[in-house]
């Protein structure tokens, strides 16, 4: 069915539309947009896009406004006789021909420039970031620093940063839509991509995601990245390079003069670096006070986190699948916790910096992991409850896990199998959350 063609109602209908469309680009908060200019990575990009619309601009009027005229030019009018038959117009052919090849060569230019420009080789003073995808989640090392860890990246405002772009098992992608990529983690290769969060960037959190299929858990890798000063950075690495400091009940023998211990100690105990343990016997890993000073934990401040940068905050529900008795947490026991988890299979995916399990690389290094803000890659907040869970079953909690059930008695979703031997009860959970919150 064809209705009346009324052009005063189609243009305000269209008009209509388009201020529809504008509104809606200005309201809401776009934690995830592209559109920013935080580093020079982006600014190249978007300064890219900005002449490829702007050149696409021109092109769609120039064209529509042809086929309009065209179209009302050229109608077809009662009693009008046939038009005029012609074929071939070597001016029109030569001119539509030239008028694209112009165009072209004012969008290749910039393109290829900025192709050339984010491609090269970073600067040689870099800071260096090894990204490593693993099903579900991501390594992250400073080779300059000596540190590893797991799923929050933090980096330092106005230094240019040199990723080198590995995966250990199937194909990932790195994009942090505010800061930079994506690029491809691609197997047995390693690719590059870098970028220089501007100087004047004040400290923020950003998110991180994994943009390329890669299994049933791909929209559940995802990570955490902060842009700090160089002084905050400075801090944040002095900490993460130490080994674990856990906070032993037991006094702890003085330590070494000179050493400026002091004003790090958190409260409710003596901070013990637990050195190499050489016995044979893992089972009681004696507290050995490092020579090494403990430095204070610095972490991106979290009311920052619950204020400005809320979209960091993960917003996935517990499953409903399993239960745990949250009112153990409350008795959970770090020491114990320790002994626990010395003598679980945990030691054979998990390193802890400064224990004899500190070999392992199978899943995150948890050598601070009570001091980030999440907990299965960006999936889940990283408080007790959550951890519990995750220790409980991480494959109910997020599909596909590779970490296995722990719960006793629980039906592993992934190895389709039920827990008996070496598994964990509640009460045993609750002292490991305990041991792990407490390694900051
Ligand atoms: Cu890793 Cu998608």
């Amino acid at each position: 069915m064809v209705g009346t063609f009324r052009p005063r109602r189609l243009a305000s209908a269209a008009l209509l539309g388009a201020l529809a469309l504008g509104l809606a680009a200005c309201g809401g908060e776009y934690p995830n947009s592209t559109f920013n200019h935080t580093t020079d990575f982006n600014a190249d990009i978007d300064a890219l896009w900005d002449k490829l619309l702007f050149w696409g601009t021109i092109v769609f009027i120039g064209v529509e406004a042809a086929l309009v005229y065209t179209i009302f030019r050229f109608r077809q009018r009662a009693g009008a006789g046939k038009p005029k038959q012609v074929h071939g117009n070597t001016a029109l052919e030569i001119t539509w021909t030239a008028i694209p090849a112009v165009i072209l060569i004012f969008i290749a230019i910039p393109t290829v420039r900025t192709i050339f420009k984010t491609q090269a080789k970073a600067a040689p003073d870099a800071l260096q970031v090894e990204v490593i995808g693993h099903q579900w989640w991501w390594e992250f090392k400073y080779p300059q620093l000596g540190i590893t860890t797991a799923n929050e990246l933090y980096l330092p405002n106005g230094r240019t940063v040199s990723f080198q772009l590995k995966t250990i098992d199937v194909l990932h992608s790195f994009w942090i839509p505010q800061l930079g990529g994506k690029r491809d983690l691609i197997s047995n290769r390693t690719n590059y991509l870098w970028f220089t969060p501007n100087a004047d960037l004040p400290s923020s959190a950003w998110n991180g995601f994994c943009a390329e299929f890669c299994g049933p858990s791909h929209a559940n890798m995802r990570f955490r990245v902060f842009t700090v000063t160089p002084q905050e950075f400075e801090q944040w690495a002095a900490h993460q390079k130490q080994n674990a400091i856990f906070p032993a009940a037991a006094p702890a023998p003085a330590l070494p003069t000179g050493t400026a211990a002091a004003g790090a100690a958190p409260a409710g105990g003596t901070p013990v670096v637990l050195a190499s343990n050489t016995g044979a016997q893992p089972a009681a890993p004696a507290p050995v006070v490092d020579a090494q000073p403990a430095v204070p934990v610095w972490t991106f401040p979290k009311e920052k986190v619950e204020g400005e940068f809320k979209h960091i905050i993960p917003t996935a529900k517990l499953p409903t699948t399993i239960s745990f008795d949250e009112s153990l947490l409350a008795q959970g026991d770090a020491e114990r916790g320790r002994d626990k988890y010395s003598k679980s299979s945990c030691v054979g995916c998990h390193a802890i910096g400064g224990t004899p399990y500190n070999m392992a690389n199978i899943g995150p290094n948890l050598t601070h992991v009570g001091s980030r803000y999440t907990i299965g890659a960006g999936l889940y907040p990283n408080d007790a409850k959550h951890l519990a869970y995750w220790i409980k079953s991480a494959g109910h909690m997020k599909p596909g896990s590779l970490m296995p059930t722990m719960g006793k008695g629980l039906t592993d979703p992934v190895r389709k199998m039920v827990i008996n031997v070496g598994g964990l009860t509640d009460a045993d959970i609750a002292d490991i959350v305990a041991y792990l919150q407490a390694l900051k």
